[in-house]
């Protein structure tokens, strides 16, 4: 039996009220924000029984406010990179606002993470709601978006939906970044990963997909099998991972598949993430540097990991990558789940 129960959290000048809701099972309590569809916080018991807070965050709506990092957030109308914000549909060029390096990251400069969504209650959870219209950000369109969290025992489930007026890209996340060692941990490199992919997608020195489906079979990218996350990331080039790991192929049905276990051994705390999508990109903080989040804690490079449920980065650019678009009288539909156990 989950418990549902909001409360107003703050105001942003000139926009309205920013709700917070929570979502409390026996095992798990969730907060939610309106703003962005934030999950604000997480927390889940360790072997021990006490209860941790495994999502980084802020105290204050003004930290999310001025959050450059998604943290929390649902990330659209596309999450990820568009390879010089730029694509054709229905023979017509798109150009988006560039805001990462030469390329457009997360759906532009006020994509779905700054949106005040509109919140009503529903079984075990809540559902909110975003108009985005057309032109927005650049992209073709009236988008009709919500997505829906429920909790239910130790799963969090988030399913989202969309339709669009015109043909759009379209690609939603959740960007919550975990610690299953809870607040105040300095890094993960005690965690054990793994991903349940056969094959991820190489980027180029922009971060876009090169268009390789490269087999994670003899590479720092095999996780099939647990590995310990700090003496890997020592083998990754670059900063750490960042990179979209394949869960289907292309052309693959829409099906609920495993996508990655992480175990914490020191508090026996476990998330298992099951996606409808077929990728997920595995994120380490690379480029976190010292954020304040919450209780005054510095979060820095590798404090935490985001695995990001997706479609594969760039693929409206890359016709070889699962289809992105969506026609209008189509909807888009994905669910993932975030499962919260012990060992
Ligand atoms: C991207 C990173 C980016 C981070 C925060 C991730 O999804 O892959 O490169 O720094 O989001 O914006």
């Amino acid at each position: 039996m989950t418990e549902v129960s909001h409360q107003q959290w703050g105001q942003v000048c000139g926009r309205g009220a920013v709700d917070l809701w929570v979502l409390t099972s026996p095992q798990v309590r969730v907060e939610v924000l309106t703003l962005g569809a934030i999950i604000r916080s997480v927390c889940s018991r360790g072997s021990d029984g006490q209860m941790q807070d495994v999502v980084l965050g802020y105290d204050d709506l003004e930290g999310y406010l001025s959050d450059q990092r998604y943290l929390g957030a649902v990330v659209g109308r596309v999450a990820n990179r568009i390879a010089g914000g730029r694509f054709v549909v229905d023979g017509k060029d798109y150009q988006l606002d560039i805001n990462n390096g030469p390329n457009a990251l997360h759906g532009g400069l006020l994509g779905f993470n700054k949106a005040i969504w509109f919140a009503k209650a529903v079984e075990g959870g809540v559902q909110l709601s975003h108009t985005s219209p057309d032109g927005d950000q650049g992209y073709p369109g009236e988008v009709h978006v919500s997505v829906t969290y429920t909790l239910q025992g130790e799963t969090l489930t988030a399913e989202y939906q969309a339709v669009s007026s015109k043909t759009t890209p379209i690609n939603l996340t959740n960007h919550s970044y975990f610690n299953l060692a809870g607040q105040g941990a300095a890094d993960i490199y005690d965690h054990q990963m793994s991903i349940s992919a056969e094959s991820f997608l190489p980027v180029d020195n922009s971060m876009i997909p090169t268009g390789e489906i490269k087999a994670v079979e003899g590479t720092p990218f095999d996780l099939r099998k647990p590995v310990l996350i700090g003496p890997r990331l020592k083998e990754v080039p670059g900063p750490g991972f960042d990179h979209n790991f394949c869960l289907s192929s292309p052309g693959d049905t829409w099906a609920e598949r495993h996508a990655a276990r992480v175990s914490h051994p020191a508090s026996g705390r476990v998330l298992e993430v099951s996606t409808s999508q077929p990728g997920v990109q595995f994120y380490t903080a690379n480029f976190l540097d010292g954020v304040t989040g919450k209780g005054g804690a510095k979060y820095g490079k590798h404090s935490s990991f985001c695995l990001e449920t997706q479609n594969w980065p760039d693929a409206v650019n890359q016709p070889s990558f699962p289809d992105c678009l969506l026609c209008p009288g189509e909807k888009y539909l994905h669910v993932t789940r975030f499962t919260f156990t012990t060992v």
